[in-house]
């Protein structure tokens, strides 16, 4: 089938290189020229497992091309808009100005049949405005809201065998959803689960999913903050926790909290929503979900400066993570790069690092000292903070760190290393939510 993907940041990307892995003839278009031109040139302008290879490989079967010029869509069935909805400045609801643009450049070259199928995480009530909007100028065309659950790391995968489709349609509109099931094809013969539903429960399925897992991280971060003051240990209490089935083990991980392109930023503008809809005290507890969240970070600084003697004051700190979470090189909201941030500002001498994230953290804060290297980063350090579970800080050996550093002392911003292992090796082991033994 012929398709676009209109937006070629992350979502549209991967979404693009997937659908051509597919099989159909996908152009993505993008305003941005650079970025254009790199995907035509097969680097992905972010870090993302396999999509190298996936670019690759659908460029060559000459399947996948990537333009500024929207008029390039002209002959497409389907396209997608995945367009990016950032927070706006100094506010906390999302910001539609890409989503507006798109519809508003892509309606002139629709097909008298065309499918517009939304991806991006927009606020409940925006389909049916977009719906309508698409109709006055194209009567017979028709919009599916098809919300994205991808996970940074495991965007290809994630997109390849999602783990469920949601299609929102209007009343009269389902045989657009053949369609849908058309390019789904391979997913759907993996037996995924389909939902077809209305235009408001699809949007809302997205912010909802993204508000329960902020509230699992934060619930277990409160928890975090119960077990400092009362000398428990949040890992165990998690893991005790997560064999209730109706619970689960995952996405109770403990530690600096969440960040990234998505849940601090979906939780704000569901709360923002909310209140246009009057709905605003159902939501009030994303509020603390938010401020638990955030907490995280000073207390992760807090614990900086008491390992270090209780002044940051010319302390050499080494930040091994930089990145919102491993496998990525995306620091938008990262909870590591802002302790980072905090802890230079506080008057520690930082050296950081991070395997994929340093480029990208260099742009935010020109002014912290980083390095490619995680043994330049740890040379002389009083403490080393681990804040981003990158596998290579899993697996340090303790015995080999220790005649590189000044100190043998180290947080674990992540909960990711085994205390054992390094009180063993004649280290101070400090985490957050754990017992200083
Ligand atoms: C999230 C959703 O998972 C995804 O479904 C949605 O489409 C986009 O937003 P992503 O932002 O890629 O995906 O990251 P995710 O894996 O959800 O992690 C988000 C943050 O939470 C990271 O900073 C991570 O370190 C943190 N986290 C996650 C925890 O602090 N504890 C956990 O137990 C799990």
């Amino acid at each position: 089938m012929q398709i676009s993907v209109i937006g070629c940041g992350y979502l549209g990307a991967v979404h693009a290189a997937c659908m051509a892995d597919l099989g159909h003839t996908v152009v993505g278009v993008d305003v941005d020229v650079t970025k254009v031109d790199a995907l035509n040139a097969g680097i992905a302008p972010f870090f993302e497992p396999g999509m190298p290879e996936m670019l690759a490989d659908a460029l060559a079967s000459g399947r996948l091309t990537f333009t500024t010029d929207i008029a390039a869509v002209k002959d497409c069935k389907v396209h997608f808009l995945t367009v990016g909805t950032p927070q706006r400045k100094n506010e906390k609801a999302a910001d539609l100005t890409f989503v507006n643009g798109a519809i508003e450049a892509l309606l002139p070259h629709l097909l008298p049949e065309a499918i517009v199928v939304g991806k991006s995480t927009v606020p409940v009530g925006t389909a049916a405005r977009l719906s309508d909007q698409i109709q006055e100028s194209c009567p017979d065309a028709i919009l599916i809201w098809n919300p994205e659950f991808l996970r940074e790391g495991f965007a290809v995968s994630d997109t390849l065998s999602p783990n469920r489709l949601v299609y929102g349609i209007r009343p009269g509109h389902d045989e657009a959803t053949l369609v849908l099931d058309e390019i789904y094809a391979s997913a759907l013969h993996a037996g995924v689960p389909r939902i077809i539903t209305d235009f408001a429960t699809a949007e809302l399925v997205k912010v909802a999913a993204n508000a329960f897992l902020a509230t699992k991280i934060s619930f277990i971060n409160a928890m975090a903050e119960v077990c400092e003051v009362s000398g428990a240990d949040v890992v165990q209490l998690a893991d005790a926790m997560g064999h209730d089935p109706r619970i689960g083990r995952k996405f109770l991980n403990a530690g600096l909290g969440f960040g990234g392109g998505c849940l601090p930023k979906d939780i704000r503008a569901f709360m923002a929503r909310a209140g246009e809809l009057g709905a605003d005290q159902a939501l009030t507890f994303l509020r603390e979900v938010d401020s638990i969240n955030m907490r995280r970070r000073s207390r992760t600084v807090d614990l900086a400066r008491e390992v270090c003697g209780g002044s940051l004051l010319g302390k050499k700190i080494a930040v091994l993570g930089l990145a919102f979470k491993p496998n990525s090189d995306d620091v938008r909201d990262s909870p590591a790069l802002s302790v980072a941030a905090q802890l230079q500002l506080q008057g520690a001498s930082v050296v950081a690092t991070d395997p994929k994230a340093v480029t990208n953290s260099a742009k935010r804060f020109p002014d912290l000292v980083l390095t490619e290297s995680l043994e330049e980063a740890v040379r002389g350090a009083d403490a080393i903070m681990v804040l981003t579970e990158w596998q290579e800080y899993v697996s340090m050996d303790p015995y080999e760190l220790a005649s590189l550093v000044a100190t043998r002392t180290i947080v674990d911003g992540r909960n990711c290393l085994d205390p054992e292992k390094w009180r063993s090796a004649g280290w101070t082991y400090r985490a957050l939510g754990r017992p200083q033994l």
